[in-house]
Order: C-alpha cells, then sequence, then structure tokens
C-alpha cells in the first residue's frame, strides 16, 4: 500500500457517486466534492443548510452539531433541493474529522441519493393500500355470496321452487363478479402472448352488446351499435378483444348511470377499418364525462373513481391487451358531456 497525495486523496473524494462536504463549526461549508459542486453550487460563504436549500435556518436536528458535540457518527434521512430547483432525498451520515491533536477540526459529511428508493417504497405503501382495499371489495362480493346461499337454503326448506331461484340468481350475480376480479388479477400479473386468431370483431361487438342490452335498459340506457361491415375479419385475441369491448362497455354504463343531469343516455359501439387495415373499436357515451383531474390517472394501475364499487382493474386489463397487440387505447372526454375511448388494432398478417 502506498500513501495517498492530496492530490489524489482529493480526487478519489470527486469520483465518489455521493455529496461529500466538510464543515467548520459554525455550519459554514469549508470544501465540497465535484458532485455537490455540480448539484448545488459554488459552495463558497455558504453555510450547509443555505447550500443545500434545506431551510432558512438550520435543521433542528443539526447532524453536524451532534458530530462536533459528541464525536460520533449520526445519519438521518433529508430532502435536499438542488441549484435547478429539484428535490432530491438523500441519507446524510456526519463523521468527525479530527487534528493532530486528537481535537475535532471539521466535520465530514456524505449524502447518498434515495429517491428510487423511496419512490419504490411509496409505490409498495400505495400496493399495500390497493390490496386491501380490493380485500374489503372481495369481502362485500362475498357477503353478497353468502345472501345468495341463506335465501337458496331457506327455499329449500322450505320447498319455495321462486325463493330458491330468487338466491340463486343473487349467487351466480357475485360469483361472475368475484371470478371476474380473479381472472383480471391473474392477466396482470404475468406477461402473456395474445392467442391470435382470425376473429370477427363486429360479431364479439354484437355477443358484448347482447350480453349488455338487458343491464343498460334496466336503468334506462339505449345500447346501439354503428358497425363498418367493411371490419369482416381480422386476427386477434378473441377473449382479449372481448375484454377489452366490455371493460369500456361497462365503464360507459357506470359513467351513465352516475350522471343525474341528462335524461335520456346512450352508448354507442363502432367499428371501423383503416386504409392501412387496422381495426378501430370506439365505444362512446353520454355520461358523466371524465374531469381534468381525474383524466391523468385513469390509465394507473388499480385506480378507480368507484370507492368500494370499483377496482381499476378494468382499463389496466385493457391497456395490457392493447399493447400485446401492438395496438393503443385513447379517449376525449368531456366532463358533464361525455366520454369516447378508441381502441386501434394494427393490421396484422396471416
Ligand atoms: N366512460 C367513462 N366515463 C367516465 N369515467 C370513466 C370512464 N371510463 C373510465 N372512467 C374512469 O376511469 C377509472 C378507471 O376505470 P377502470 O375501468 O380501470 O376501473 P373501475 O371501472 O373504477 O373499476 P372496475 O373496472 O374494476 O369495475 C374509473 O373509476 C372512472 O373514474
Ligand atoms: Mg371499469
Amino acid at each position: 500500500m502506498h500513501d495517498l497525495t492530496t492530490d489524489q486523496s482529493v480526487r478519489i473524494l470527486d469520483s465518489l457517486p455521493c455529496y461529500v462536504t466538510l464543515m467548520d463549526r459554525r455550519l459554514r461549508v469549508l470544501w465540497s466534492n465535484d458532485a455537490a459542486h455540480r448539484d448545488f453550487g459554488d459552495p463558497l460563504g455558504k453555510t450547509c443548510y443555505e447550500l443545500f436549500r434545506v431551510r432558512g435556518d438550520k435543521c433542528s436536528e443539526c447532524l453536524v452539531e451532534q458530530s462536533f458535540q459528541d464525536g460520533a457518527i449520526h445519519n438521518k434521512e433529508m430532502t435536499l433541493v438542488t441549484a435547478e430547483g429539484d428535490r432530491i432525498d438523500v441519507l446524510v451520515y456526519s463523521s468527525p474529522v479530527r487534528g493532530d491533536n486528537g481535537e475535532i477540526a471539521s466535520v465530514v459529511e456524505t449524502a447518498v441519493n434515495i429517491s428510487s428508493v423511496k419512490e419504490m417504497q411509496k409505490q409498495l405503501i400505495l400496493l399495500g393500500q390497493t390490496v386491501a382495499g380490493l380485500a374489503h371489495g372481495l369481502k362485500n362480493i362475498m357477503m353478497g355470496l353468502d345472501g345468495g346461499i341463506y335465501v337458496v337454503n331457506r327455499g329449500l326448506q322450505d320447498k319455495n321452487q321462486a325463493e330458491v331461484r330468487e338466491g340463486w340468481e343473487m349467487v351466480l350475480f357475485n360469483f361472475d363478479k368475484i371470478s371476474k376480479i380473479v381472472k383480471d388479477i391473474l392477466y396482470c400479473s404475468k406477461d402473456r402472448e395474445p392467442n391470435i386468431q382470425e376473429v370477427q370483431p363486429n360479431s364479439v361487438i354484437r355477443e358484448v352488446s347482447d350480453l349488455f342490452r338487458e343491464t343498460a335498459r334496466g336503468y334506462g340506457i339505449t345500447l346501439q351499435l354503428d358497425l363498418d361491415e367493411e371490419v369482416t375479419h381480422a386476427e386477434m385475441d378473441p377473449d382479449g378483444l372481448h375484454s377489452v369491448i366490455t371493460n369500456l362497455v361497462a365503464n360507459a354504463i357506470d359513467a351513465c348511470k352516475m350522471d343525474l343531469w341528462k335524461d335520456e343516455h346512450l352508448i354507442e359501439i363502432r367499428s371501423r377499418k383503416g386504409a392501412d387495415g387496422s381495426v378501430t373499436i370506439e365505444v362512446a357515451d353520454n355520461g358523466t364525462g371524465i374531469d381534468r383531474d381525474t383524466k391523468d390517472q385513469i390509465f394507473e394501475d388499480f385506480f378507480s373513481s368507484k370507492g368500494d364499487k370499483g377496482t381499476g382493474l378494468g382499463l389496466m386489463v385493457t391497456q395490457k391487451i392493447m399493447k400485446e397487440h401492438g395496438g393503443s387505447i385513447t379517449f376525449r372526454s368531456r366532463p358533464g358531456q361525455g366520454t369516447t375511448f378508441t381502441a386501434k388494432f394494427p393490421h396484422r398478417e396471416t
């Protein structure tokens, strides 16, 4: 091992991927390495809290003062503001630097950027809250299932066919809801290759609208089709296509149900063939529309504005399916007027 020259020591400190600063007792910065210089500017004549723009005054728990007092190493997490105004989360260590007589001459601070770890921590907290919300939603459905089973049992005991049928309807309704949530979660939890085959998109649209027509009518919503007969067949994953249309129509129905301002509600499902062979499917509603704050969030994983009634899986699954097809999903919406979602499937050779 050979002794380092001062020059070499400084170069080593300058090449460290963290901020290194040296402070005196009055918290003035005596020296800072290249990284600190680059992100926080010239430290000359500044205190550490001025350089790092933590606040106008020194921190309530000042690590530098603590190290001067007890000669020990201290650490804490902090948020610093760079010369450009960006906020970064750092883990700061302060350690005393002793002079020739053993006295504490200065304190060196090293700050490591932990912004990505913090971001991950936030995501994990969000995920935890989401799972809790999902579990709550499932619990509600289970209660519905329980209620159905109770009515079936009572009907069986009373030998009352009508009661059995009523209970059985409740069981089926809640079973469907649970299966859909579980399928959606499984769909999102792994990468899968779409099962591409020749499908007739217009037939799938008719199938889905048949499924929803009665429910929609029950809420006073008219479900209408505007199909391009040029859309005869396309290479797609049939289940994926079914799921995309189902999710968009289910959302459109919710938006109409929640809209208390219009007397008549209309949902239109359209298909169009593009000159490039692409197939575009649109679902347009005259429901609530999407306000500006919500617009940025609807494609976020698990985002739902429907509280207990939504899992936020619908558009997550839809977006995943569209990506798997190399396609896109976009929307335009006017708050209070309605929304149109557009799913575009590119042409695919057979
Ligand atoms: N047609 C629409 N009109 C108004 N808002 C919509 C429409 N489609 C989606 N949204 C908004 O986007 C959010 C996310 O939709 P998504 O389908 O992912 O979840 P969800 O419908 O809330 O729950 P789930 O699909 O599990 O029932 C909705 O909660 C709603 O705020
Ligand atoms: Mg939905």
